[in-house]
């Protein structure tokens, strides 16, 4: 079943991205310390932030999920990504805060409402995960959703948990 947008937990909304997000999502993907741990690990440039939000957009249209933009609804402030992505593995959780929203649960709230799309109306059977050894935090938002940890694996060249949680 196609998701109803936007995706509506008690302090956030999330929704695909437009356009109209990069500079606002640049301000979080160009922040090193916030990239420390994500993908390859380090800020990226303008052009690259635009490719990926372009990425999602497209990910979006061909599967009917993607990374979504976390808004705080209160405000209505982009305040980072969080979503579903297709890789060779099977589809994965990941969720990215801008660092002035750290420590308030809300990277737990934003990938929850991710978990009841992919079980809900996405009928996925299985999400995975994977968390950089050194970054606690984001093994405690996976363990707090039910994720299984089944150790040690390398991704983007760095020692990993990986995390698995079946519907
Ligand atoms: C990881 C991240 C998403 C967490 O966001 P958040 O909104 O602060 O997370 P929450 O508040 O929902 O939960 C964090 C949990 O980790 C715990 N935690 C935070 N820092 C920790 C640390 N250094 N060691 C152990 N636990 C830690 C918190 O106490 C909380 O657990 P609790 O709910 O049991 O108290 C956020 O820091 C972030 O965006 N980081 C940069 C991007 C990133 O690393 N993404 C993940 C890539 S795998």
């Amino acid at each position: 079943m196609p998701l109803d947008f936007p995706l509506r937990g008690d302090r956030l909304d999330l929704r695909p991205f437009v356009e109209a997000d990069l500079e606002a999502m640049h301000r979080v993907y160009g922040d090193p310390e916030v990239m420390r741990h994500v993908g390859e690990g380090g800020a990226v440039t303008a052009e690259e932030s635009a490719r990926m939000l372009a990425a999602y957009r497209e990910h979006q249209a061909q599967h009917g999920f993607a990374f979504w933009a976390v808004c705080d609804r209160a405000t209505g402030t982009l305040i980072g990504d969080a979503g579903l992505e297709v890789t060779a593995d099977g589809v994965e959780l990941g969720y990215t805060l801008a660092r002035a929203w750290w420590g308030r649960g809300l990277a737990t709230e934003a990938a929850r409402l991710c978990v009841a799309a992919a079980f809900g109306p996405l009928e996925l059977p299985r999400l995975l995960a994977v968390a950089d050894v050194d970054n606690p935090a984001s093994a405690r938002v996976l363990a707090r959703l039910g994720f299984v940890d089944e150790g040690r694996v390398i991704a983007y060249g760095r020692p990993h948990r990986r995390f698995v949680l079946e519907r």
